[in-house]
């Protein structure tokens, strides 16, 4: 295979960079051969309130690891408190831009510390003490970012659920997570559009198993769109703060080291959604460093990551990773298409943001568009470029890289997962020449390894399955609730690694370029989606009998979902039925999950134990016919041959 051509960091960037090329190789090496002194190092970064005794302990094959343990910290004072008393007090902290063009509020360091203790003080009124848990199902508007902190500070759990998921997918976190609080919005604001969050609130508790004693309200825009209100359960939090005592101090709980920070949902290849589950230091700390060497921050930078604070992009690269190194971090509401492809452009020139992180996805969106809604913009205070989320196709690379970049900005592609916390793979501004399409090398501390079918190692060059060899801080810790879904998950298809469920590639430069999941795992449109979910979604449906996802390339979304659907003897197929179910896994999950491609099957293709053999149905899906691998298993092949035949039909 022919090897991209590297680009290399100008001198001029390489010479001011956190981390110089010369730098690099000594310092990984001393990651991995001395973790503990590397990392006893590091941690030095944080404020403690004591120090650890043991920086790592427990057995990782097993997925056991205690980082900095019998250390106190907390994560709220890092990244507030201990600005206070330093020239920082009166920086931007977090400037945050609404939907609406032209809405925009910044808070600085002091500002945002005041707000989080009055917050913290309203909930301690409302019974929220350590150890309990709190759901933010709200918009990105600032509190958002607040309340997580308050969470933070107070030694509480905060399980974030992204505002785009719908009243079911809701219920499931919350009878998972039993809050003690929920806070919502009255409505959220994205694209121009409202979108009611209350409703779905109240739709998600009204079938919960689990009652929720407080749901706390903002109103984000004027008039209530719910309707209904639950007297004594439903609080205004205008009401909540207009109370005068409520003070603006708030002790930060000293916690431990290895106390939980958060819960996150995300999908796996079976089942319901995993509540992945970080804790305080490691992750703190694998989010603080790699935010200040992969994006290289400098104390002058406006940094802007477009996630959402519903995704670990969000938690880590919006919230946790900048305001830790004390940086100025952008938050948006809206969307990047919206009133027109220039948004993202506009916001840049306007906020003269130094340092972006997107989505190839985004990339791809605004490829499209008109170069006039960048030509009209002033991008040159740009000097940083992140991509994130799912592979970069190097069509896109090079769009960034010459049309938002000018040729002048390093682009990160940053590689890694809701459970590892932090970025595992990714090149160092100054320091790695990049290729486009690869997430290059390992961030320090990180041992990533191709495994064979076998599970041996491969050497060199060649391809496999990613796995990573020894524990880091910032690694999740459990699922909550349920240690042996855990240890299954990631610990037991391949004895003594952690399985991160992608398929990689590594060249002669020992670069890794990621190939996409090798599990039951969609990326569509960089969100991740369980198959079983979305196929659980479609059988609820009274016409369908069986159904089968599986992905596709999809030019803008990088994964399409492509459903072959068998429906219950005697119903119609027709386009009436297709608009039903796929409305209903959009009602079941919520709108990012639409389905592309429905494909009537009279049946599916089936092992003798009555295994879907999705890897086929895929290769269909795909328009692979000439290797659709091993057929000899299938109780009935002659299927495949009616799916091919009808492929064309469908796309
Ligand atoms: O398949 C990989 C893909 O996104 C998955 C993780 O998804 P999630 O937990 O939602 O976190 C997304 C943001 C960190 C991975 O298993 N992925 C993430 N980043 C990249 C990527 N694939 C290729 N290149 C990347 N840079």
């Amino acid at each position: 295979m022919v090897e991209a051509k590297p680009h290399w960091p100008s001198p001029e960037f390489a010479a001011k960079a956190n981390i110089k090329a010369a730098e690099y190789e000594a310092m990984y090496r001393e990651s991995i051969e001395n973790p503990e002194a590397f990392w006893a190092k590091k941690a030095q970064r944080l404020h403690w309130f004591k120090p650890w005794e043991k920086v790592l302990e427990g057995d990782f094959s097993k997925g056991e690891t205690r980082w900095f343990s019998g250390g106190k910290l907390n994560v709220a004072y890092n990244c507030l408190d201990r600005f206070l008393n330093t020239p920082i007090k009166n920086k931007a902290a977090l400037i945050w831009v609404g939907d609406k063009p032209g809405e925009s509020k910044t808070y600085t360091y002091q500002q945002l510390h005041k707000e989080v203790c009055r917050a913290a003080n309203a909930l301690k009124n409302l019974g929220v003490q350590k150890g309990d848990r709190i759901l933010l199902y709200l918009p990105m508007i600032p509190e958002l970012a607040i309340f997580s902190l308050v969470a933070a500070r107070m030694g509480v759990i905060h399980s974030v659920v992204f505002g785009g998921f719908s009243a079911e997918a809701l219920q499931g976190r919350i009878e998972d997570a039993k809050p003690k609080v929920i806070v919502t919005a009255n409505a959220g604001c994205r694209g121009g559009r409202i979108i009611d969050m209350k409703n779905n609130v109240d739709e998600a508790l009204y079938n919960s198993s689990f009652k929720v004693p407080h749901v706390v309200v903002i109103n984000r825009v004027a008039a209530d769109t719910h309707n209904y209100w639950k007297a004594g359960r439903d609080l205004h939090w205008n009401d909540l703060i207009a109370d005068p005592d409520l003070s603006f101090e708030f002790p930060c709980e000293e916690v431990d080291a290895e106390d939980p920070l958060f819960i996150l949902y995300t999908s796996g290849s079976t089942g319901k959604p995993k509540g992945i589950l970080h804790t305080t230091a490691g992750y703190l700390l694998g989010a603080n460093l790699s935010f200040d060497l992969i994006f290289d921050h400098k104390p002058e930078d406006t940094f802007w990551c477009t996630a959402d604070l519903g995704w670990i992009t969000g938690h880590s690269y919006i919230l946790y990773g900048p305001l830790s190194n004390g940086a100025t971090t952008l938050m948006f509401e809206g969307i990047g298409t919206w009133p027109d492809p220039g948004r993202f452009w506009q916001i840049i020139d306007m906020h003269a943001v130094n340092v972006f992180y997107t989505a190839p996805t985004a990339i791809r969106a605004l490829m499209k568009a008109s170069p006039k809604f960048l030509q009209r913009h002033n991008l040159s205070s740009l000097r940083l470029l992140g991509s994130v989320g799912e592979p970069i196709n190097p069509e896109a690379w090079q769009w960034y890289f010459k049309n938002v970049g000018h040729e002048q900005c390093p682009i990160v592609d940053t590689y890694w997962q809701t459970e590892t916390g932090a970025i595992m793979i990714t090149p160092l501004p100054g320091a790695t020449p990049t290729k486009p399409g690869a997430a290059t090398l390992p961030f320090f501390g990180i041992q990533p390894v191709l495994l064979d079918a076998d599970g041996k190692e491969v050497e060199g060059p060649g391809s496999g399955y990613l796995c990573v060899k020894a524990p880091w801080p910032s690694m999740m810790r459990s699922i909550y609730g349920d240690e042996e879904r855990f240890f299954q998950s990631y610990f037991s298809q391949y004895p003594g690694y952690y399985f991160t469920g992608d398929g990689a590639r590594r060249d002669a430069d020992g670069y890794y370029w990621i190939t996409g999941r090798v599990d039951d795992v969609l990326n569509v449109s960089g969100h991740r989606l369980g198959t079983a979910e979305i196929e659980n979604a479609i059988l609820e449906h009274t016409s369908v009998a069986e159904a089968a996802v599986v992905p596709f390339p999809h030019d803008l979304k990088g994964q399409g979902i492509y459903a072959y659907v068998t429906v219950k003897e005697g119903v119609p197929t027709n386009d009436q039925l297709k608009q039903e179910i796929i409305e209903l896994v959009m009602h079941k999950i919520g709108k990012i999950v639409r389905l592309d491609v429905i494909h009537w099957a009279p049946t599916l293709p089936k092992t003798r134990s009555g295994k879907i053999v999705r890897r086929i149905l895929r290769k269909i899906a795909e328009g692979e016919f000439a290797n659709l691998g091993d057929t000899s298993t299938l109780i009935d092949a002659n299927v495949l041959k009616v799916l091919m035949e009808d492929k064309a039909k469908y796309h």
